[in-house]
């Protein structure tokens, strides 16, 4: 329905042009959302490699499809929304945006290196956000060299279906930064809550925790993946079960947050690694991703426990 009334231009937070570095598996959605929104005359999507910007170009177009087919979104609409998304190679082509998102790999080095660059590279005025799920924001804002304009921007996956997005502020985020990025997400049409710079923001705090809960169970053999699953979708009334929703993440997502935690935080109980975890990571069974981790996938679709 939100695409039936012309959009404001820029919105209410006021930004016109957006930048989106990374087109992953979280990226390339915060792109699509932000082109679907209508508010931003151009979205420029980023990848350092032709053949990563192709991927995420492909998920793009895959997911638009989607909502064509099941009469969500015209044709017409879902061309528009492509036809405002300029894909590029070129990092300068982000220097005039008035926004950026980043959802690169979560590795400090290669984040410091990228905020380095744009924070020499941007007009002053740009405001820059990440969407780590766990590492800390200050550390990147810092880089940047402009911690005033530096929040977190947490989605969710699939970010084409999850309404919310933590907006995320350190001590030194400019009240006015804030509001506007705030303003941005509900733009877009998500539902934006707010949260200090804290471990896990609020729900992988919450949630990763309970993942790894769920696997030192299958650890203790106390309960199989599948009745784990079930018990929790049909007791707790959750729209997947723990370790179907880990495979669905990426495992080797899990186990990087949660490693980095253990580093960062030893004297914290619900912060441990299950032995099951480390075993399919090292064995390449990464989940969805890679077709097999707690389940067999067939694509999209989750199959028998493996
Ligand atoms: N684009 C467009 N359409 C999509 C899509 C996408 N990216 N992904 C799925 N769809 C479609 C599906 O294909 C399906 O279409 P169909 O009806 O034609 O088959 C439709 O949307 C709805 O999918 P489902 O039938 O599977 O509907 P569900 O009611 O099961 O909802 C779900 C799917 C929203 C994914 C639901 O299962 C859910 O909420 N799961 C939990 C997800 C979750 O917890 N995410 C958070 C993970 S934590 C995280 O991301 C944080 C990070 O930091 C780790």
């Amino acid at each position: 329905k939100r695409f039936l009334s012309l959009p404001t231009p820029g919105g209410t937070s006021g930004f016109q042009t957006v930048g989106c570095v990374g087109l992953g598996l979280m990226g390339h959605g915060i792109c699509q959302v932000a082109a679907t929104s209508g508010v931003h005359s151009k979205v420029v999507a980023y990848e350092k490699e032709q053949r990563f910007l192709d991927t995420g170009r492909d998920r793009i177009v895959k997911s638009l499809d989607k909502l064509v087919e099941k009469g969500k979104m015209t044709m017409e609409f879902a061309n528009d929304t492509l036809g405002r998304i300029e894909f590029t190679t070129d990092l300068d082509a982000l220097k005039d945006t008035d926004f950026i998102v980043e959802a690169i790999i979560e590795n400090m080095d290669l984040k410091e290196d990228l905020y380095t660059k744009l924070g020499e590279l941007c007009k002053p005025e740009t405001i820059f956000a990440s969407n780590t799920s766990s590492l800390s924001i200050g550390e990147m804002a810092a880089f940047s060299g402009r911690p005033d304009k530096f929040v977190g921007v947490h989605f969710f996956n699939p970010v084409q279906l999850m309404k919310l997005v933590e907006v995320i502020k350190t001590d030194q985020t400019d009240s006015m930064v804030f509001d506007k990025c705030y303003k941005w997400v509900e733009d877009i049409g998500k539902i934006p809550v707010s949260c200090g710079d804290t471990p896990g923001f609020i729900v992988n705090r919450l949630l990763v925790p309970s993942l790894m809960q769920a696997m030192a169970m299958v650890d203790r053999n106390d309960a199989s993946v599948k009745d784990v699953d079930i018990a929790m979708k049909l007791g707790a009334g959750h729209p997947m079960g723990p370790l179907h929703l880990a495979d669905y993440i990426g495992l080797d997502t899990c186990l990087f947050i949660v490693q980095g935690w253990v580093e960062k935080y030893p004297e914290e109980p619900s912060f441990f690694i299950p032995q099951c975890l480390v075993a399919k990571v090292e064995a390449g069974d990464l989940g969805r991703k890679t077709g097999k981790g707690f389940y067999e996938w067939d694509g999209d679709k989750c199959g028998a426990p493996a």
